[in-house]
């Protein structure tokens, strides 16, 4: 099954499925970014707009992609009372439709293990980022990667697992480095559920 495929038919229950990662994520994500204020955010694999909400809070302007129908679909139903935020059905392997010096923050969460090829995503990042502009990136840390770890979910007949690359933790500061990014912010994250295992989530911050 694709990637794509595959979010399309997590979908139905990706927000109400036990999932620790995924409520992890959130309190990181708030953790980081909820006492910040920005003109314009740009969120790379909204899925159903979990994060999206609080973006919406602390941004003039959101701009949210990501290439599942049904994961923006959900994700456009719970914003449906914001009028700062937009969405695109767009493939972030392929280059943005978003000017050059035009974004505060690009944002991405749960998304870069899909992605082949880091260094895309960091150069259009740059490339979109007004001086001094953030980079806020949240994942499955290696370390769970390694264990065999890979996003999934169930069906009513079979576990699906979502196709997925390592990143190593150099892997991110190398492709942040060699786009021009200085790098603000590594952290380590666990879930109350987690004591004695490996860290579940890596997050990092880069600076244009
Ligand atoms: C695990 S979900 C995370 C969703 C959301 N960021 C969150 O934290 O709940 C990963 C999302 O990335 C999207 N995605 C994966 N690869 C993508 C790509 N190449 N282009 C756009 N979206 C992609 C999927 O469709 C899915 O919605």
């Amino acid at each position: 099954m694709s990637i794509q495929e595959a979010y399309d038919r997590w979908s139905n229950t990706y927000d109400t499925d036990i999932n620790l990662t995924r409520d992890l994520d959130r309190l990181v994500t708030e953790n980081t970014l909820s006492n910040l204020k920005f003109r314009s955010i740009l969120e790379l694999g909204c899925g159903t707009g979990k994060n999206t909400l609080l973006l919406s809070k602390i941004a003039q302007t959101v701009h949210a992609m990501d290439f599942s129908a049904s994961m923006i679909e959900k994700a456009q139903k719970k914003l449906k009372s914001t009028d700062n935020v937009t969405f695109s059905s767009s493939n972030i392997t392929e280059p943005w439709d978003c000017r050059d010096r035009s974004i505060d923050l690009v944002v991405c969460n749960l998304v870069l293990e899909h992605i082949e090829n880091l260094s895309s995503i960091f150069f259009e990042a740059y490339r979109c980022l007004v001086e001094s502009g953030k980079f806020f990136i949240c994942e499955l840390h290696p370390f769970r990667q390694y264990q065999g770890t890979k996003a999934n979910f169930y069906t009513e007949t079979e576990k699906v697992e979502i196709p997925a690359f390592v990143h190593h933790i150099s892997d991110f500061f190398e492709a942040g480095k060699s786009c021009g990014f200085t790098f603000k912010e590594f952290k380590e994250w666990w879930h109350p559920q987690d004591q004695n295992k490996v860290p579940r989530l890596v997050s990092f911050v880069f600076e244009k």
